[in-house]
């Protein structure tokens, strides 16, 4: 076990994981702690309670969880060691949340250490990895077995509500119990470390600022393309569709960290205030302007996963623009997809051609500057520059790149988006979790897209399995002279 460095140190805390044996939990939460674990991060007298419906008793939690462990960890990260002192942390209690039985099991467990303000064990986290018609109930029954301290936090997933009414309804519930500085809204894009580099290549360099304006950016195209369909998430996807799951929370943060104003300084209101803004700032798509920029999709496939035909779109892809002084007329171009050609998320910023063409070989063979940030496959970014053959004949234009990999850049682990989340919730740091106003900011105005195509029943356009979506994506950015950038793989 490697000593871990003081500021990495946390407090020890009970955290409590409603929905414990579901995808979430077994698949991101409790590898993301056994990293923390395997790095030391972890203090003694920390405990992982899981809660959900099944009978299980601690042991039986600890063997499914030492199974999924051994399943999801690669190998080479596998240590005994670590194993085990994870699994002594893992209790496990069945409440069925939406029943009041059984909460006092919890209550007893919690209570078996004293709550207080500050000192260690006192730190409660109740991480709410189920349905979000839950949360509300969830909270309230927290609050009446006493369990809420000034030391909790709870942790809620996107996305939060269906729309803009219920994503106020489900925030009031869960604020008649807790602060707002007590409620962490989870958006895993913004772990990324690729995505938290943005602000750092935005902020902590001076090269881009000039450019990043509507003098010299021509576009920008943010691009999160799946490879794989809805899996077993049938219901949940079903209810949802591309828009909500993907686009109201992961795609809008992207562009809000594309977009927004340097803060003063990297603080949990000064960087969420900022966002907030630029959300205030999208053109608003209302009635006819949804037909016009928007496409919505969905794979051939798709019904016979779900088993029956549905509406449910698959697929988004929109344009939009950010309505202040550094943004004026610069189109935003967001596209989403299951079951697309590949594997890809990437941020394109797209620059304009360079003023006059001085190099008389130059047409056709130059594509103009483009900083591609890349969150998958491998977290990264690369500037697109015109570079000169080397060698006689003239000179001879071809596109290069200047990469940065964060696999050879840097010997670290690129962790987790959840480990380092998780961690910011130990600590009590919500920079990088959604404020409400976002929330309902984002919700403000998704939802008159989600009107629109249900007042006019827009069909989703069907795409062929491992494709760039539908043709009408490529007609929404053609029609301004422009394309979609596709990677080589
Ligand atoms: C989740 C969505 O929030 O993000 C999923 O609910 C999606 O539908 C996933 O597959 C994508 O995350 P990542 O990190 O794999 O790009």
């Amino acid at each position: 076990m490697t000593a871990p460095t003081p500021d990495l140190v946390l407090p020890a805390c009970d955290f409590t994981v409603f929905g414990a044996t579901g995808d979430l939990a077994l698949h991101k939460l409790l590898p993301g702690l056994y990293h923390r674990e395997l790095e030391g991060q972890l203090p003694e007298g920390t405990r992982i309670i899981g809660v959900s419906r099944s009978p299980l008793d601690d042991a039986g939690y600890r063997d499914l969880v030492s199974h999924t462990l051994f399943d999801h960890i690669p190998e080479d990260n596998l240590e005994a060691g670590a194993l085990h002192r994870l699994l002594r942390r893992l209790h496990h209690i069945s409440i069925d949340a939406g029943m009041p039985e059984r909460w006092h099991d919890l209550h007893g467990l919690l209570k078996d250490r004293p709550a207080g303000d500050g000192e260690s064990g006192s730190i409660r986290i109740f991480y709410l990895a189920v349905a979000p018609d839950l949360y509300g109930p969830i909270c309230h029954r927290l609050a009446e077995f006493d369990l809420v301290t000034r030391e909790c936090r709870v942790v809620l997933e996107k996305p939060i509500g269906d729309g803009l009414e219920s994503s106020r309804q489900i925030n009031d519930a869960v604020g008649e119990v807790f602060e707002e500085r007590q409620i962490f809204r989870i958006d895993h894009y913004l772990g990324k470390e690729s995505v938290q580099n943005l602000l750092v290549t935005r902020f902590a360099n001076t090269f881009l600022e000039p450019l990043w304006n509507s003098r010299w950016v021509d576009h920008v195209q943010i691009t999160v393309a799946e490879r794989p369909g809805v899996r077993h998430r049938t219901d949940y996807y079903e209810a949802a569709g591309a828009l909500r799951d993907m686009v109201q929370n992961h795609l809008l943060q992207l562009l809000c960290l594309v977009a927004m104003e340097p803060p003063t300084y990297v603080g949990p209101e000064t960087v969420r205030d900022e966002k907030l803004k630029v959300l205030q700032a999208l053109a608003p798509l209302v009635g006819e302007d949804v037909d016009r920029n928007t496409v919505r999709g969905q794979y051939a496939s798709y019904p016979d996963d779900i088993g029956v035909p549905t509406n449910t779109e698959t697929f988004v892809a929109l344009r939009t623009e950010v309505q202040n002084w550094r943004w004026a007329g610069v189109p935003f171009y967001l596209r989403t997809g299951k079951r697309m050609a590949r594997d890809e998320s990437t941020i394109e910023v797209v620059l304009k051609e360079p003023p006059h063409a001085m190099f008389p070989q130059s047409e056709g063979v130059t594509t103009p500057n483009r900083l591609t940030i890349r969150m998958k496959p491998d977290e990264g970014m690369q500037l697109h520059v015109t570079a000169k053959v080397p060698g006689p004949g003239g000179i001879r234009l071809h596109p290069a790149s200047l990469d940065l990999s964060y696999d050879t850049a840097f010997d670290e682990r690129c962790p987790d988006p959840y480990e380092r989340l998780l961690m910011d919730v130990i600590r009590g740091i919500p920079t990088l979790f959604m404020r409400r106003d976002e929330v309902e900011a984002a919700w403000a105005w998704v939802t008159p897209i989600l009107t629109r195509w249900h007042d006019t029943s827009t069909e989703p356009i069907r795409y062929a399995d491992g494709t760039h979506g539908p043709a009408e994506a490529s007609t929404l950015l053609s029609r301004d002279g422009r394309t979609w950038q596709e990677n080589p793989a």
